[in-house]
């Protein structure tokens, strides 16, 4: 069953007009399912996942585009009608929950609120439901010890698996998780990323993960979608995708990741850099980098197409293996 489903999404900076920060995206994400963003810094995922919760920032608006949550068009719902959703049935995990936290009141306590706030619960199966989650979230033998503590004598794991617990309170059906790990060492990411999957697993919960970082999308998500410069230009199953890109972007990305480098042969980089937001680009945003680029590409925007069956999504006219495209 589809829950999430954005079509033609494109964003726009207010006081500059046609500075497209995202550009016509359209993805769903099915109940259960596990969905990665990647793409350099600066493609657009953030202001991508902050668009589903309609939290864009006051100099952005959305231009053109559809953001449909169980039937319900986010953005053209009022704020009461957000407020119901948000952290209750689609709930967002930042990089750095601390920071998020009322410095103030106990992380127990907090847990508490965001309960209060939208189940109907006595005092009684309040407190149960904060035990459980904090439980889930990994906290089993030390969670009385836990509660009372302030978000400032946590540590970085401690507060993101806070952060977790606090998005998963209410059950949600939705989480995104942006950049969850990125601030944390390896193994404590290891550790989020298998809590993570752990409770998708139990709840059922379906899973937007944002990372720059290959690796974390490989083996924590179904699909993928990838990103250069506000677009989507390649989309599909992960495992697919990561065997077998069709996108000369997604290519470099995977060539350039340290566990692909061959002994004796040269390290792999990719040539260039993501354009500068201002730069005017007539052609495919990603020719000025790509290695098979035709005079076309420079001079022509090119579509985002879906494969025979809509598996596959890819924005390349010669992409790297051969496409039944959609009739
Ligand atoms: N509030 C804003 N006003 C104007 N432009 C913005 C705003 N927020 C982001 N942008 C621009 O939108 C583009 C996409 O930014 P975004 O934060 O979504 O990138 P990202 O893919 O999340 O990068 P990172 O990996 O660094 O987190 C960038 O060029 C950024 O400068
Ligand atoms: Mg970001």
């Amino acid at each position: 069953m589809i829950i999430l489903k954005v079509n033609n999404l494109s964003i726009e900076e207010i006081s500059k007009i046609n500075r497209v920060v995202v550009d016509e995206i359209s993805f769903s994400l099915k109940k259960g399912e596990s969905l990665g963003i990647v793409g350099e810094s600066g493609s657009g995922k953030t202001v991508t996942a902050m668009s589903l919760l309609n939290l864009l920032s006051d100099d952005l608006r959305v231009s053109r585009g559809t953001v449909e949550f169980l039937g319900m068009n986010i953005c053209k719902s009022s704020e009461k009608e957000l407020e119901k959703i948000r952290g209750n049935q689609f709930s967002i995990i930042f990089q750095n929950p601390i920071s998020s936290l009322n410095p103030l009141m106990k992380v127990g306590k907090q847990i508490l609120e965001v309960i209060k706030k939208h189940q109907n619960l006595n005092k009684k199966e309040e407190l149960n439901r904060t035990f459980e989650v904090l439980s889930d979230v990994g906290f089993k033998d030390n969670f009385l010890e836990i509660f009372n503590k302030y978000p400032h004598e946590l540590s970085g794991g401690q507060g993101q698996r806070i952060g977790i617990a606090m998005a998963i309170a209410n059950n949600p059906k939705i989480i995104i998780a942006d950049e969850p790990t990125t601030a944390l060492d390896k193994d404590i990411e290891c550790q989020i990323l298998k809590l993570l999957k752990d409770i998708q697993k139990k709840y059922n919960t379906s899973i937007i993960l944002i990372s720059h970082d290959l690796e974390v999308i490989k083996n924590f998500t179904d699909n993928s979608l990838i990103m250069y410069f506000g677009q989507i230009v390649e989309s599909g199953p992960t495992k697919e995708i990561f065997s077998s890109p069709y996108h000369h972007y997604t290519k470099g990305l995977l060539d350039s990741l340290p566990r692909n480098f061959k002994k004796g042969e040269p390290i792999k980089v990719m040539k260039g850099g993501i354009p500068d937001i201002n730069d005017r680009i007539e052609g495919c945003f990603f020719s000025p980098r790509c290695p098979m680029v035709t005079e076309f590409c420079k001079k022509n925007r090119v579509d985002y197409t879906l494969t025979e069956g809509n598996s596959r999504g890819i924005r390349c006219i010669n992409p790297l293996k051969e496409i039944d495209y959609e009739k």
